[in-house]
């Protein structure tokens, strides 16, 4: 049972039935389809220009994603779309997306800067998270991520990467902080990144300045950020398809997440997928998210990364679940609140039409979700538009959500 936007109480239809709240309550009846707490996606680059269809070739015909970034591609590009593009023209394709993660039973999700890596950009992506928390019911947790890869106008003089550290811990994440636009700071460590001593600059910063660490680690190289992030108690460390074992260990004994981004290495039809078997059965708390993004994994479907967690990453359908709700929640560092369906926590819930919870990963490629609840509000139905989806691009910025949940009338 929901109210006010909260699970008030969990059980059997006869428990729940019997309970005096319930008298009065709206029904709605779901016919046996599996309902599960709303995936939370704890890594993604939710604003971006464009798509990177124009790499895409290339890595078909063998060109690695290194070297297609070495030449000017990758991130940079990414970058050189993102300048140019109007704050209007990002924020109507974040909020697109946002319907298609809500059409895919995503409910939460962490969103990165990192495409503008210049103060102006940079701030002008995280204001649009904020923005888009008032213009649209899923819930977006901000993390800053200048130090994705050194900008151009940075790069070929001597010094120059220093300088950009410089400017991410003396101008950007103490101005980041001061606005309440993050809530964590990310760094990209790895080779044609970051190294692991600027990392730790960075982090160091950011911690300083009340943002909390996380890490992209270990995705191309084993460069040592794991063993950074969980010194630093990182919430998370994400990718890890080079973990060795002592990283593995390492994390098994800390508190900080491993996040797996299955994917990206689909994508980019690698062979190495991260050891998620070592790592649960090491102990260390795994979490799956899509890492939204133009270059390395353009999916935000968590159902698509459930499929490839069971058949990539042999994990369990129970674990990849439990991956991509609770845990996913705990590397966001907000357990306490979404994640579970559990009395007191946010009614966020997404429901899919199949008989048997393993069928949501059996399927893959399509889209089993049926339903979606955020706060005790219908924002995705199948086949259905929602006052929310009505209303999409007629909000006024900043203004009220027109949810509506009544049913369709004609
Ligand atoms: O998570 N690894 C760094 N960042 C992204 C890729 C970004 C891009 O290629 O645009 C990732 O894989
Ligand atoms: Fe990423």
């Amino acid at each position: 049972m929901l109210r006010d936007g909260l699970i008030a109480a969990v059980g059997t239809r006869a428990e729940v039935e019997a309970l005096p709240e319930s008298r009065g309550a709206e029904k709605i009846d779901l016919g046996g389809k599996v309902v599960l707490p709303g995936f939370v996606d704890s890594h993604t680059h939710l604003i971006h220009a464009a798509s990177r269809a124009e790499e895409y070739e290339l890595k078909i015909a063998g060109v690695s994603y290194e070297e297609i970034a070495r030449k000017g591609g990758g991130i940079l590009n990414s970058v050189k779309k993102l300048r140019a593009a109007s704050a209007e023209a990002l924020r109507k394709r974040a909020a697109s997306a946002l319907r298609e993660f809500a059409a895919y039973g995503t409910t939460t999700l962490e969103a990165k800067s990192g495409y503008g890596l210049v103060v102006a950009s940079e701030l002008k992506i995280l204001g649009l998270h904020r923005e888009l928390n008032l213009e649209q019911p899923l819930e977006i947790v901000s993390t800053f991520l200048g130090a994705h890869v050194v900008p151009g106008e940075y790069r070929g003089k001597k010094g120059g990467a220093a300088a950009y550290v410089r400017l991410l811990t003396e101008t950007l994440i103490p101005e980041v902080s001061r606005a309440g636009l993050a809530e964590f700071c990310d760094v990209f460590c790895d080779r044609g990144a970051f190294t692991r001593g600027q990392a730790k600059i960075i982090l160091k910063a950011g911690v300083a300045h009340g943002l909390a660490p996380r890490v992209h680690a270990e995705q191309l190289t084993r460069s040592g950020a794991t063993e950074l992030g969980v010194e630093m108690g990182a919430a998370s460390c994400d990718h890890l398809e080079h973990v060795n074992r002592a990283d593995i260990r390492a994390l098994a004994k800390s508190k900080t997440a491993a996040t797996l981004l299955p994917g990206c290495d689909f994508y980019l039809g690698l062979a190495k997928y991260a050891p998620a078997r070592d790592l649960i059965d090491a102990g260390a708390i795994v979490a799956l998210a899509t890492d939204y993004n133009p270059g390395t994994s353009p999916t935000l479907s968590m159902p698509m990364i459930l499929s490839l967690a069971c058949s990539q990453l042999r994990m369990s359908p129970a674990e990849a679940i439990a991956a991509a709700t609770i845990n996913g929640a705990y590397a966001l560092r907000r357990d306490g609140r979404v994640g579970s369906l559990e009395v007191g926590k946010q009614a966020d819930l997404a429901v899919f039409d199949v008989g048997d919870y393993r069928e949501i990963p059996y399927y893959f490629g399509m889209n089993t979700c049926w339903m979606t609840i955020k706060k005790g509000r219908v924002v995705y139905q199948k086949g259905r538009t929602t006052g929310y989806q009505k209303a999409r691009g007629a909000v006024a910025r900043g203004g009220e959500i027109p949810y509506d949940d009544e049913e369709e009338k004609g």
